[in-house]
C-alpha cells in the first residue's frame, strides 16, 4: 500500500503539506513557507487531526524562525498566532510549547535557534511514528476489537503523519485476523468519514461501510458493532474526552446497548491543567459549513446554525484509553497523572 503522507518538511525551506479539503478528488500538495500560510492551512482544516496539528505547530514555529527571526519575542508572537487557529486540539498548544523550549535551550544564537526550530519539527514527526505503532499494538488486542467496528470522523495517518490513532488499532485488529469491518461515520459537516477514512480504509484494504452520522444509534442497535473506537482531541485529567461533534452520542449509544467505547490517542492529547471535560475549549465554526458543502449551500442564505467541532465523552462512558505506553482504565485519574507526568 502507498504510504499517505499528509505532511513533508522541508528543512529550512517549509512544509508541504495535502490539502485535505480536496480529498478524495484530488491528491494536491501546499508549499507552506510563511506563519500566515501555515495558519490559513490549518484554520481551513487543509491539515487537521491533533496529533498532525501539533507537528504542523512545531512546523510553523520553525519556518516562524527563518521568516521572522529567532529571537524569544518574535518567536511569543509566532506562538501565540498558531495557537490561536484552532483551540480545541491540546497538541497544537503542547508542540508549540515544546518548539519554544528547544530553542531556548540552543542558547541566544539565532541560528543555533532556527537550526533546533527545525531539528525539533522533524523529530516530532519522527516521534509521532513511532508512538502510533506503539498505540496501534497496545489497542489491538481489546475486548470487541473483532468482527465489526465502529469509528468516526478520520483518525489515520491523515490526521497524526504516522499510521493513525484509532484508525491504527482498527487496522492492526483487523491485520491480526480479528476485525473483519469498519463502519465509518460520515461526520457532518466537514464530512471527515466519508472523503478521508472511507479513503484511507480503501487504500488499507480493509472492507468499509459508510453510514449517516444518524444512523449510528440503530447500526449498535443492530448487533453488527462490537466496540466502538476514536480519536481525542484533548483528555481532561480526569478522562473526559473532546473529540469531533458527534461522539459523546456514540458512546451513549454504545453504553445503551453494552458495547465498549474506546478512545485512542497519544500522551501529547492529555491537558493535566484541564481538570475535567468543562475546562476543555470548545471550538465553533461558521454556520455556512452546516448549510452547505464547498460551492454548494442547500439551506436558505443567513440562517442561524450551532456548529460546534467537538464534544466532550464523559469519563464513565469511556472503557479504555489506549496510549503509546498502554491502554488506560478507570478510574482514569491516577493513571492519567501518572501518564503525564512521566519523562518524555
Ligand atoms: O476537525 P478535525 O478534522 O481536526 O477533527 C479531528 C478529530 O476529531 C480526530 O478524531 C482527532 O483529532 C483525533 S486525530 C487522531
Amino acid at each position: 500500500m502507498r504510504a499517505v503522507e499528509p505532511l513533508r518538511i522541508l528543512p529550512g525551506e517549509g512544509v508541504e503539506a495535502l490539502d485535505q479539503t480536496l480529498l478524495p478528488r484530488e491528491e494536491r500538495r501546499l508549499r507552506l513557507r510563511t506563519v500566515a500560510e501555515v495558519a490559513e492551512a490549518i484554520r481551513a482544516l487543509r491539515v487537521r487531526g491533533a496529533p498532525l496539528l501539533g507537528v504542523t505547530g512545531a512546523c510553523g514555529m520553525a519556518i516562524a524562525g527563518g521568516e521572522r527571526g529567532a529571537g524569544r519575542e518574535a518567536l511569543a508572537r509566532a506562538a501565540a498566532e498558531l495557537k490561536a487557529t484552532r483551540p480545541t486540539a491540546a497538541d497544537l498548544g503542547a508542540m508549540i510549547d515544546e518548539a519554544l523550549r528547544a530553542a531556548d535551550a540552543a542558547g541566544d544564537d539565532e541560528d543555533e535557534r532556527r537550526a533546533a526550530l527545525w531539528r525539533f519539527a522533524a523529530e516530532a514527526l519522527a516521534r509521532q511514528r513511532v508512538r502510533d505503532a506503539a498505540l496501534a499494538r497496545h489497542g489491538r488486542d481489546l475486548p470487541g476489537m473483532e468482527g465489526g467496528v465502529l469509528t468516526h470522523c478520520n483518525t489515520g495517518a491523515l490526521a497524526t503523519g504516522g499510521e493513525g490513532t484509532a484508525l491504527a488499532v482498527i487496522a492492526a485488529a483487523w491485520r491480526a485476523g480479528r476485525v473483519a469491518r469498519c463502519h465509518a461515520t460520515e461526520t457532518r459537516p466537514l464530512l471527515q468519514g466519508a472523503r478521508l477514512t472511507m479513503w484511507e480504509l480503501a487504500a488499507l484494504g480493509i472492507p468499509a461501510t459508510l453510514l449517516p452520522d444518524s444512523a449510528a444509534a440503530s447500526l449498535i442497535a443492530s448487533g453488527r458493532v462490537n466496540a466502538v473506537i476514536t480519536g481525542a482531541d484533548r483528555i481532561a485529567a480526569n478522562g473526559d474526552a473532546a473529540n469531533k461533534v458527534g461522539t459523546c452520542a456514540l458512546a451513549l449509544a454504545a453504553s445503551r446497548h453494552g458495547v465498549p467505547f474506546y478512545v485512542a490517542a497519544p500522551r501529547s492529547t492529555f491537558d493535566a491543567a484541564a481538570a475535567t471535560g468543562a475546562d476543555i475549549p470548545i471550538e465553533f465554526r461558521d454556520a455556512a459549513e452546516v448549510g452547505g458543502f464547498g460551492d454548494q449551500r442547500w439551506s436558505p442564505d443567513g440562517g442561524d446554525a450551532w456548529n460546534p467541532a467537538f464534544d466532550v465523552t464523559p469519563a464513565d462512558l469511556i472503557a479504555a484509553i489506549v496510549t503509546e505506553r498502554g491502554a488506560l482504565r478507570p478510574p482514569y485519574g491516577p493513571a492519567i497523572a501518572a501518564l503525564t507526568g512521566m519523562a518524555r
